[in-house]
């Protein structure tokens, strides 16, 4: 079985975004693959944040991937920052690392542009990005086109060390296992969907939320009146209902699009049919986990006791390939 790596920042709030694009996914992935699925709170930190929220974001992501159906029996879920070893790889790879390469990747340019003083963790996020991945010899990441240069910058780091220190052990490079969903901008229809824009429908919204939401949500913006015919190719409700409706109801969804038959209304109302009827067994799940507190912590504790132990192996290799003194006394790292 190959294994499957992914991660996701702890906002706090999974939305349908995230859920269309990735979650789904990976919730068929841990049927087929053997797949770890972590929050990557050492990420989140390369920004400006709220320390007073991380761990309540953290534990909500959690409990949004196992409400949607990502079965801690099957995948190994887990808080990136509850295995040291991230870390610890993540540094001896920037020294294989060029600079340059870093410098040249779309996501630190824009982020860094946004911000006036530039950390240099935020220069480094791939590297932290491909020992993730590394660390467990992944071979699969399911990801978005956004995340493709780091892919790529990820197989060029695990080359470098292969060239200069393999020696019986070597790091798998891995490949992406791109999302074929069609990605969903946020309801303004405009930008992406995200927390921090305010355009999101979060998993956990309750019906009539949802409803309400959805209403104002942009549609094609060359239907202006009721009688105006619509492109359902180039409308982002359209693109919601094809996460959410039937192969049949997406057929009638766009023929009354085209012809005008249906208001961008009737057309709502279907969809925030559907979407009621799959989320809310989403939302009554994260109810019940986020009442049991406890449960979620235990869950991400023996999460966190299985990827350290893969963790740690992959460590000894490393640190005996690249030559380092073995400390007497370090439990758990023999293999
Ligand atoms: N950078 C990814 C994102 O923003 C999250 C991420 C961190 C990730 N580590 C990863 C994704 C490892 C895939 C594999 O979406």
């Amino acid at each position: 079985m190959a294994r499957v790596f992914s991660g996701i920042q702890p906002s706090g709030e999974l939305h349908i975004g995230n859920y269309l694009g990735a979650v789904q996914n990976w919730v068929k992935l841990q049927h087929q693959h053997d797949c770890l699925f972590c929050v990557v709170d050492l990420h989140a930190v390369t920004q400006p944040y709220d320390t007073a929220t991380l761990a309540q974001r953290t534990t909500d992501m959690a409990i949004g991937l196992f409400a949607s159906g990502i079965d801690p029996a099957r995948a190994v879920v887990f808080v990136q920052s509850h295995v040291p070893e991230h870390a610890e790889l993540y540094w001896l790879l920037n020294t294989v690392t060029p600079l340059g390469e870093l410098e040249r990747q779309t996501q630190f340019k824009d982020k860094a542009q946004r911000q006036e003083s530039v950390p240099a963790g935020l220069l480094n996020y791939p590297v932290l990005q491909a020992a993730d991945v590394l660390l467990y010899e992944a071979t699969l990441v399911p990801v978005g086109e956004d995340q493709l240069q780091h892919l790529e910058l990820m197989r060029e780091i695990a080359r470098r060390w292969n060239t200069r220190f393999a020696n019986g052990f070597s790091f798998p490079e891995p490949q992406a296992l791109l999302s074929t969903a069609k990605r969903v901008l946020g309801l303004d229809g405009q930008a992406k969907m995200s927390k921090s824009l305010g355009n999101t429908i979060a998993l956990f919204d309750a019906p009539e939320t949802i409803w309400e939401k959805l209403k104002p949500a942009a549609t094609d913006p060359a239907r202006v009146t009721r009688k105006d015919p619509g492109n359902p190719e180039i409308c982002n409700i359209f693109t919601i209902h094809q996460g959410f409706s039937p192969p049949a109801t997406l057929t009638l969804v766009a023929h009354n699009c085209r012809t005008a038959g249906w208001g961008c209304l009737d057309c709502k109302r279907v969809l925030a049919d559907n979407m009621i009827a799959a989320l809310t067994p989403i939302r009554e799940r994260a109810e019940r986990l986020q009442a049991e507190p406890r449960r979620v912590a235990d869950l991400l504790r023996a999460g966190a006791a299985k990827a350290r132990a893969l963790a740690r192996r992959t460590m000894t290799q490393v640190r005996r390939r690249m030559g380092f003194l073995e400390a007497a006394d370090q439990g758990g790292g023999a293999v």
